[in-house]
């Protein structure tokens, strides 16, 4: 049998396709954006940057997935820059409520449009020893490894539609990068690359294509997880990663920007 996964209408208001629905919409302007922006949202501050729906599920799944340990997700970015700065996600890193220095990994599939995924460690100054820019097509998996701040961005002309895979147990932590003014480097519309000046060290731009498998992963993302579900349950393994990331775990998570699922639980 084959799952036909969500899709997310045109429009000015972005709505899921029919059959699906959503536990939680949310939507983020410019001006939400300010703390982390290169660009202050001058008279744009109104503006939409992108739509998120938490919790998504056929109507036929719907007990199913919100049972699941896992949550399927989508983020609807627009192409419209903000300044000479490319559209992007707030950012954030993952964490483990309860379990203190510990977080959990994120797969993500682009839908639709091409995406950058922008992933970086963070230490006090603020200072990065890892910043890389993985770039990735309709189709295409990425796999975020636990620990790392990460933002999602809008390469492309045309909007970007991109489905994530989390664990329901992992929470999102956004102050610190908030704290940062932002990742590492802010990634033109042009797509060039400007250090964020409020870093006191940040390492080279790394920059990658998506490209192979991900290990474990086959198909689309809605459809393993609805009929294959037990094969993502590595997602809610929770990985230590505090006070700081190890180097050797940097470097594992460095080079094609995928990291064995055997390797998560390190
Ligand atoms: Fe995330």
């Amino acid at each position: 049998m084959s799952v036909l996964g969500p899709r997310v209408r045109q429009g000015p208001r972005p709505a899921l396709s029919r059959r699906f629905v959503a536990e939680h919409e949310g939507r983020r302007r410019y001006a939400d954006l300010a703390s982390v922006a290169a660009v202050a949202p001058g008279r744009g501050w109104r503006r939409v940057q992108y739509w998120t729906f938490a919790g998504v599920s056929d109507i036929g799944t719907v007990g199913q997935l919100r049972e699941s340990s896992l949550s399927y997700d989508l983020t609807v970015i627009t192409a419209r820059p903000m300044g000479w700065e490319a559209p992007k996600t707030r950012g954030h890193v993952h964490t483990a409520p309860g379990l203190p220095g510990m977080s959990y990994p994120e797969l993500y599939e682009v839908l639709e449009g091409h995406a950058g995924f922008f992933v970086q460690d963070l230490r006090p100054g603020p200072r990065a020893t890892v910043a890389k820019l993985i770039e990735a097509s309709a189709g295409q998996v990425v796999l975020v490894s636990a620990g790392l701040h990460h933002s999602t961005l809008n390469l492309g002309s045309t909007r970007l539609v991109v489905a994530d895979v989390i664990c329901r147990d992992s929470a999102d932590e956004y102050e610190e990068l908030e704290a940062a003014h932002g990742l590492a480097y802010y990634i033109r519309a042009d797509g060039g690359a400007e250090v964020n000046p409020r870093y006191r060290s940040v390492p080279d731009l790394e920059r990658s294509v998506a490209g192979g498998q991900v290990p474990d992963v086959e198909g689309s993302l809605y459809e393993q997880l609805v009929e294959r579900p037990a094969s993502l349950e590595w997602l809610c393994r929770p990985v230590r990663s505090a006070p700081a990331l190890t180097r050797d775990t940097v470097k594992r998570n460095q080079g094609t920007g995928f990291r064995s699922p055997d390797g998560l639980t390190d």
